[in-house]
């Protein structure tokens, strides 16, 4: 860890055994200051775990008694690598990696780096209350929602005068949180924001993303040229992630998704078949979708009401469930839909302790009939389901309306589960998506499509066409396909 060194050295009290930052990215983030959140990364092999080690000990407050820091890793194995390269990075300035009681790094200066992973069972609660002037998370595309990302973030703070908190975080594209990462730091092409400029979150406090390549770490790209040839000669869409740090491309996605699946909305035309479906949730989020049963059995989902609390994604409203009930009601109301169905996770159906906590009170699904909405169960089989909604998807016989942002924005970036490559990864946020397979195993399609038969086309152009026209598909429906009534043809 000494060769090709351009930076200054990051501490001038620390003996790191002659490691500098190479110029360039792992310079840009030893050096920023003022800033609370910096993401670092991108692609593979840029120096980032590297960096995060030497960012623990940069600057003054490293010599202070009370300084603490937390490191979280992706798993165990990830972790143990950390603690044989710290042993190594810190040898010279005095740091003794210790692997029990917890797992921790000692100075003589009293600093202490407590070492944790993210799969431990309690990873996200075992740390609050604690105070960590600086918090190094590794993987962070491990982490599967903000929510619990903000969980950790609690326990960033600075008691300590004059010692500011800061959190660093690496990630590459890709994994289960690719979606909340991309969307807060700003990752993506279109995004307006730039790297390596630091901007407000919601919360006023600075962040930063700092990408990085290969081809920034000059150690790395003289000492193993064939690990930069590796990363050029991998297949899509892992060559775009891991060789330049394209959080465009995804490699995790369950689904097919394609700008195609989206349409203007038009009216739904009288006494069309809609379905309603809905997918309990408390502390999570709980999702409420409309169904227009178009020809062709095409699914249109033309309304959404998901209950999750404004900016803060995967938690829930908790919202008892005759405030549910109502305002299922009044949105069908204000849509002036009238649905014909009701489908429901069977879990709404399951009576729950009362009030007093003794004997068995009303079930969700209950309290729903009481107030005039007379729910059915869905069916939850997972892996038929992951099939009949991926191929909906893919084949866009399943539309929705512009306006269902939410489902708009989570569906697309579903992740696989990579263990079984059939289902959704069940850690993501994956309310919608439950919600939305009721309709989709209520109107099935047949093993045809399933296996990737045609199926008919659609001009979504035109829907929006017709619609703006004032051109109602009302009187067509009974006549025509799908695709006609949308080009307001015949
Ligand atoms: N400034 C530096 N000086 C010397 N060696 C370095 C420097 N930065 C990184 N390296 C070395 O380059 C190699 C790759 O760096 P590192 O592991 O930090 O990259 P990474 O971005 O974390 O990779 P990955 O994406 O695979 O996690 C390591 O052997 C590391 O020790
Ligand atoms: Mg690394």
């Amino acid at each position: 860890m000494s060769a090709a060194a351009a930076g200054a050295d990051v501490n001038p009290g620390v003996n790191l055994g002659g490691w500098r930052p190479h110029a360039g990215p792992q310079s840009w983030v030893l050096g920023a200051r003022g800033c609370f959140e910096v993401l670092f990364g991108g692609a593979r092999g840029g120096g980032k775990t590297d960096a995060g080690m030497a960012w623990l000990v940069r600057g003054p407050h490293f010599g202070r008694q009370n300084y603490r820091a937390l490191v979280l890793r992706r798993n165990y194995e990830d972790l143990t690598d950390w603690m044989d390269r710290a042993r190594r990075m810190y040898a010279g300035a005095g740091g003794r990696v210790l692997g029990s009681g917890p797992a921790r790094v000692e100075f003589a200066n009293g600093a202490v780096f407590r070492l944790g992973h993210l799969k431990d069972k309690d990873a996200y609660t075992k740390y609050q209350g604690h105070e960590y002037q600086r918090m190094l998370i590794e993987e962070a595309g491990q982490i599967p929602d903000e929510a619990r990302y903000e969980l950790l973030l609690g326990s960033c703070r600075s008691t300590i005068e004059g010692v500011p908190a800061e959190v660093l975080l690496t990630a590459n594209p890709g994994g289960v949180g690719h979606r909340w990462i991309k969307e807060r730091f700003g990752c993506g092409q279109g995004d307006a924001r730039r790297p390596k400029v630091a901007y407000a979150g919601p919360d006023g406090r600075l962040r930063m993303y700092v990408p990085a390549l290969v081809t920034d770490n000059p150690t790395l790209m003289a000492r193993n040229p064939e690990y930069v040839r590796w990363l050029e000669s991998l297949p899509e869409p892992f060559k775009s992630a891991w060789r330049y740090g394209d959080w465009d491309i995804y490699t995790g996605q369950a689904f097919e998704w394609s700008e195609a699946n989206i349409i203007d909305p038009c009216p739904v035309p009288d006494g069309a078949r809609v379905i309603q479906t809905f997918d309990w949730g408390f502390g999570r989020p709980f999702s409420v979708g409309w169904w227009w049963v178009a020809p062709d059995d095409v699914l249109v989902r033309v309304g959404e009401w998901y209950g999750c609390a404004p900016g803060q994604p995967d938690t829930g409203l908790r919202l008892a469930d005759h405030e549910i009930a109502a305002g299922i009601l009044q949105r069908e109301a204000d849509m002036g839909l009238k649905p014909t169905l009701r489908l429901a996770d069977p879990t709404i159906f399951n009576r729950r302790p009362d009030s007093k906590g003794g004997g068995l009170g009303d079930s969700t699904a209950t309290v729903f009939q009481r107030l005039g909405l007379a729910m059915r169960p869905g069916d939850p089989a997972r892996k038929l389901k992951f099939r009949q909604f991926g191929a909906r998807i893919k084949s866009k016989s399943l539309l929705v309306f512009r306006t269902c942002r939410d489902f708009i924005r989570v569906v697309p970036d579903l992740p696989l589960d990579e263990g079984t490559y059939d289902d959704v990864d069940t850690d993501a946020e994956d309310h919608i998506y439950d919600e939305a397979c009721h309709a989709c195993m209520e109107v099935p399609l047949p093993d045809a499509a399933l296996r990737g038969a045609a199926m008919p086309a659609f001009d979504p152009g035109a829907a929006a066409g017709a619609a703006a026209g004032g051109r109602s598909p009302v009187a067509r429906v009974r006549a025509g396909s799908l695709a006609e009534i949308l080009r307001g043809g015949r």
